[in-house]
């Protein structure tokens, strides 16, 4: 019997995975479940298992063949309701992006993991790209110096045709989804990389006429957000959410005070480029710009499979870290702390966008009296089902 024995609720992003846990010799995918009866169907050419389009039906199922974990890839505002019921099932919990999509939620999930002692790990993938991994090595063998500076750019654009076809209903996460609140791709490599967490955020936002025209459908009107953020380390960084700026790139940039280097933007994917003052360059580099390709030949047979995944290798690293943690209890760097302070700032970064940057404290949810704080803290921009409940704009005040 496989070791790891899962479940996976949500089967449209969760198709990726899916096929990816189905390829590992010591996972076996137990059930699957989405309310789309047509997705959920067209999983058996990948995995031939129960389907079911209620959640408890699908929980009862798992329990009664002894799944030990689940993959949530539904709604991104209702990963934690879910979370807390497999965990308290007795599962372990990797989920996709965002960990939380209020404050309280971050102190209920934080709070469930420690009550049922299961596991929880975030399915962040953008930190695992071959260039990005390139990137941490660098940061880590000190040859940047001192750390003061790093951004985080993920850009995702769309043709409106793209928009509405993701945008399901009227009262779908991705129509109110405020610029910052997909931070997780921006600052998750960010954090990684450089082994902080971040202490105070301060967001904007700007208008876009553009995505305003899709206001029938999307009331996430802004085009860009960006959250600047006070590291632990004392480092500034800055992030995009998920902006829909005019740009076919993501980028990624760590700068020391001896050297700076970045993957993406301009150099192209799969190029890490390093640059030193000329003072500060070491003796054995014959310049002082240095571009590498970063590949993943140096990972043996696991690297030949992530050349082969989704992208940019990172859903593959997922699973195995999952693998690793859940099977053989080596820790994610994305634990339920990182997790819960990455769904922080997304929603802090952008309350501070609605007051004009004003500066704001990202709470240390390891600590009960600030869980105290925030365990009431409800604000969401999202409405439930029936269009109410949201109690937070989705987009910066605009008049025509
Ligand atoms: N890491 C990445 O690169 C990446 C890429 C795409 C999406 N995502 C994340 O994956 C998640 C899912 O996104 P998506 O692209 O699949 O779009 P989506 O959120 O529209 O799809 C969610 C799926 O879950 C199902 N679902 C939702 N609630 C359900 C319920 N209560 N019962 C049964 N089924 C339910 C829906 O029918 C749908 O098929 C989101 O959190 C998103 O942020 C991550």
């Amino acid at each position: 019997m496989a070791s790891i024995r899962i479940g996976v609720f949500g089967v449209w992003r969760g198709e990726t995975y899916i096929k990816l846990l189905a390829n590992e010799s010591d996972v076996e995918v137990v059930c699957i479940c989405d309310k789309n009866r047509e997705r959920l169907d067209a999983m058996e050419k990948f995995v031939s298992c129960p389907r079911f389009t209620g959640f408890d039906e699908f929980l009862e199922y798992g329990r009664s063949q002894g799944m030990n974990a689940v993959f949530l890839a539904n709604y991104f505002n209702q990963h934690t309701p879910f979370a807390i019921r497999c965990m308290e099932a007795g599962m372990d919990v990797i989920s996709e992006c965002t960990a939380a999509s209020t404050l309280a939620e971050c102190v209920q999930l934080v709070e469930a993991v420690k009550r049922t002692g299961r596991k929880f790990m975030l399915a962040e993938n953008y930190p695992f790209s071959a260039a990005n991994l390139r990137l941490r090595e660098i940061v880590r063998s000190g040859e940047l110096g001192r750390l003061l500076y790093a951004e985080g750019e993920y850009n995702h654009t769309g043709s409106p045709e793209m928009l509405k076809r993701l945008t399901t209903d009227p009262n779908h996460w991705r129509g109110w989804l405020p610029r910052t609140y997909y931070i997780t791709h921006a600052l998750g490599p960010v954090m990684f990389m450089t082994g902080t967490m971040p202490k105070y955020v301060s967001g904007r936002a700007a208008h876009s006429d553009v995505l305003y025209e899709l206001r029938d459908f999307r009331r996430n009107f802004d085009g860009a957000g960006m959250a600047f953020m006070e590291m632990d380390n004392g480092m500034i960084v800055r992030v995009t959410g998920c902006t829909a700026m005019a740009s076919d790139y993501s980028r990624y940039r760590v700068v020391g005070d001896k050297a700076g280097a970045e993957a993406g933007g301009y150099i192209g994917g799969g190029k890490v480029r390093t640059f030193w003052h000329g003072h500060t360059k070491p003796a054995d580099e014959p310049s002082n710009v240095r571009i590498e390709n970063a590949d993943f030949s140096s990972y043996g047979e696991k690297g030949e499979r992530a050349a082969k995944s989704s992208h940019s290798g990172g859903d593959f690293w997922v699973v195995q870290r999952m693998i690793d943690y859940f099977r053989d209890g080596i820790d994610p760097f994305f634990d339920v702390y990182r997790s819960v302070a990455m769904s922080a700032v997304g929603i802090l970064a952008w309350r501070s966008a609605l007051h004009h940057g004003k500066n704001i404290r990202i709470p240390d949810f390891r600590k009960k009296a600030v869980r105290d704080r925030y365990r009431n803290d409800c604000g969401t921009p999202f409405p439930d089902g029936e269009g109410k409940g949201a109690t937070i704009p989705a987009a910066l005040p605009w008049k025509e």
